[in-house]
């Protein structure tokens, strides 16, 4: 494994990636994703036991996309966190939250487009509401098997487009632009579960699910998965 304080460039002019602050939205979203974590772990419970149970306690983990750390409370003791997180307003709650939790971490900031970690090098990649997120989903997925071990795996909980047309795919497609300025590119029609698939894991899980009395109708078409590299 790399070392985090030798090995890595974490400042946010190191040159591994972009790494982005668009000020009063980039503040917006590092509030409202610490503001909101425990609702939004509320309606992805299930969704987010089923993913993230069975980490092993020790196992490297890269989180992308970790945002102000919602998923903390799913790691085991133990664990090294490598937290991708572009948008480097997150970073200043994501640290203070993994201090509060006894987790070290190493805050990559940059896109998951081009993570700065070797081949082979992880055990586990998490991730939560990030794909409908990421620039370049096939990118990110090529980038998340080029850092898993063999047998390593990706666990994901994502909202997703709509399976169906009908009113929701209509509403999700209708808002796409203003949904986008206010969640930096968040897409909230996006076929994940497809982009998952075409990934090339040796194994694909992937369970589509709505999230539970969301007050976020347009985005309660969800799924979660796991994918084994
Ligand atoms: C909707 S927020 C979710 C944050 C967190 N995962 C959660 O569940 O609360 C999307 C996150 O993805 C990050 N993000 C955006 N583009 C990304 C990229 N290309 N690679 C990795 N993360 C990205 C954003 O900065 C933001 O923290």
């Amino acid at each position: 494994m790399p070392r985090p304080d030798t090995e890595i460039d974490e400042s946010p002019s190191g040159d591994a990636g972009p790494a982005f602050d668009h000020g009063a939205v980039s503040r917006f979203n590092a509030w409202f994703f610490t503001a909101f974590a425990g609702y939004l772990n509320h309606v992805a419970r299930d969704h987010k036991q089923q993913a993230f149970s069975g980490l092993q306690p020790g196992a490297s983990v890269l989180e992308i996309g970790a945002g102000t750390g919602a998923n903390l409370h799913h790691l085991p003791t133990g664990v090294h966190l490598y937290a991708v997180e572009p948008s480097l307003r997150m970073h200043d709650r994501l640290r203070r939250r993994c201090a509060a939790a006894g987790i070290e971490v190493t805050v990559l900031p940059v896109g998951a487009e081009a993570i700065p970690l070797p081949d082979a090098s992880i055990d586990e990649v998490i991730c939560s509401l990030v794909l409908c997120t990421a620039g370049d989903p096939d990118a990110v997925l090529a980038e998340v098997r080029r850092v898993l071990r063999p047998g390593g795996r990706f666990r994901f909980v994502e909202h997703v487009a709509a399976p169906r047309p009908g009113v929701r795919a209509r509403v999700q497609r209708a808002i796409r632009r203003p949904w986008g300025w206010i969640f930096e590119g968040c897409d909230p029609h996006r076929a994940t579960p497809d982009t998952v698939e075409r990934a090339g894991f040796s194994e694909v899980r992937v369970e589509r699910r709505r999230l539970r009395h969301s007050v976020f109708w347009p985005v309660n078409t969800a799924a979660w998965g796991i994918a084994v590299r």
